[in-house]
C-alpha cells in the first residue's frame, strides 16, 4: 500500500455565501480566534503525517501565498523589540522550504475541477484532500482518523458525519455497508438527495484520501449538478472499480463557508483555548442568557 504523503487544499472557490466579506478577502483567510481557517487545515494535515501541501488557488487569492511566506521585515521588527512569543508563533507555522506548492484553477468550475488542477503535482500516488472551510474540531483531527482507517483498508477513504435526516438534500450522502473498525464500507454516493431518496443520513464532511485514478475520471467528466465538475460524480465512477470506506468522525466539523458555522466555530475554538476561555466565557454566557430570556418573554 502506498503511503499518503501529499495533501490537496482547494482554495479557489468564490465564497458567495459569505459576501460581502469575501468580495476582497478569501473566505479561507477569515480568522477563527486568531488564525485563518486555512491554517487549521494545514495543521490537521501535518498532524496526520502529510509532508507536502498543494494549494489550488485562483483569482484574488494571492494573500494565501503571502501568508505562508516568510516576512523578513516583520521577523526583524519582532526580534528587535523582544517579542519572543509572537516570533515563536510565526516560526511554528513556517512550513519547510519546498514542502508547499501552488497551482491555479483559472475559473471556478467546481470542486472536481479544482482537484483535477493538482494532478501533475500529486502524480501517481494516493493523496489527501481537505476542504479548508470545513473546520475539524475534536481531540484528534479528522484526517488523522481517516489515515488510520486507510492503513487497514487501503483504497479510497472519506470521512462522514450524521446529519438531520430531513436535511440530506444539503450534502453528499453515502450508503452504509459492512462495518469495519472506525467506519464502514460505502455502498452508494449521492449528491444532495431528497430525504426520501437518501441511502442514509451519513454525509461526506470534507476530508478524503483518494487514489490517483480519480484524475483520469475528472479529466473526461461532463459537468454535473449546478453546471460544475463534481467530485462526488467522479468518486461514484471510481467506486465501480475501487473500494471506498467511510471513517465515522467522532468530533465535529464546522462549515466556516457559512456565517452560522463560522460564528459557532469561533465560540467553540475560543472556549477550547485555555488562554482565551476565561476572557470570553462569562460575556458569551451572559449574552446567551439574556437572549434566552427575551425569547421566553416574546
Ligand atoms: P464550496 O462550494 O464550499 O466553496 O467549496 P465556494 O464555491 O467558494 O462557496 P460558496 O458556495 O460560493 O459560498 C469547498 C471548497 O472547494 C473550493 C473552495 O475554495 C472551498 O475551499 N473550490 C470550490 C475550489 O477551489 N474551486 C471551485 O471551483 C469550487
Amino acid at each position: 500500500m502506498k503511503r499518503v504523503r501529499k495533501a490537496v487544499i482547494p482554495v479557489a472557490g468564490l465564497g458567495t455565501r459569505f459576501l460581502p466579506a469575501t468580495k476582497a478577502m478569501p473566505k479561507e483567510m477569515l480568522t477563527v480566534v486568531d488564525r485563518p481557517v486555512v491554517q487549521y487545515a494545514v495543521d490537521e494535515a501535518l498532524e496526520a503525517g502529510i509532508e507536502h501541501i498543494i494549494f489550488v488557488t485562483g483569482r484574488n487569492k494571492h494573500v494565501i501565498e503571502d501568508y505562508f511566506d516568510i516576512q523578513p521585515e516583520l521577523v526583524d521588527t519582532l526580534a528587535r523589540s523582544g517579542k519572543e512569543e509572537q516570533l515563536a508563533s510565526l516560526e511554528r507555522m513556517q512550513l519547510p522550504a519546498g514542502s508547499i506548492s501552488f497551482t491555479r484553477q483559472q475559473a471556478p468550475h467546481g470542486l472536481g475541477h479544482a482537484v483535477w488542477c493538482a494532478r501533475d503535482i500529486v502524480g501517481d500516488e494516493p493523496f489527501a484532500l481537505l476542504l479548508p472551510d470545513m473546520l475539524s474540531f475534536g481531540e484528534k483531527g479528522c484526517l488523522a482518523g481517516i489515515m488510520e482507517l486507510y492503513e487497514q483498508t487501503g483504497g479510497n477513504v472519506i470521512a462522514v458525519e450524521q446529519c438531520d435526516p430531513t436535511e440530506t438534500n444539503k450534502y453528499g450522502i453515502v450508503g452504509k455497508g459492512r462495518a469495519v473498525q472506525g467506519g464502514f464500507e460505502v455502498t452508494a454516493m449521492v449528491e444532495k438527495p431528497a430525504p426520501a431518496a437518501a441511502p442514509s443520513n451519513y454525509y461526506i464532511n470534507g476530508r478524503y484520501i483518494l487514489q490517483p485514478e480519480v484524475f483520469g475520471i475528472l479529466g473526461t467528466q461532463e459537468r454535473g449538478a449546478g453546471g460544475e465538475i463534481q467530485l462526488t460524480d467522479a468518486m461514484r465512477r471510481l467506486s465501480e472499480s475501487q473500494s471506498f470506506h467511510a471513517h465515522h468522525f467522532k468530533g465535529r466539523m464546522f462549515d466556516c463557508g457559512s456565517k452560522e458555522g463560522f460564528i459557532q466555530a469561533n465560540v467553540a475554538f475560543a472556549l477550547a483555548r485555555s488562554d482565551i476561555r476565561d476572557l470570553v466565557f462569562e460575556p458569551i454566557a451572559e449574552m446567551i442568557g439574556s437572549q434566552a430570556r427575551r425569547n421566553e418573554a416574546a
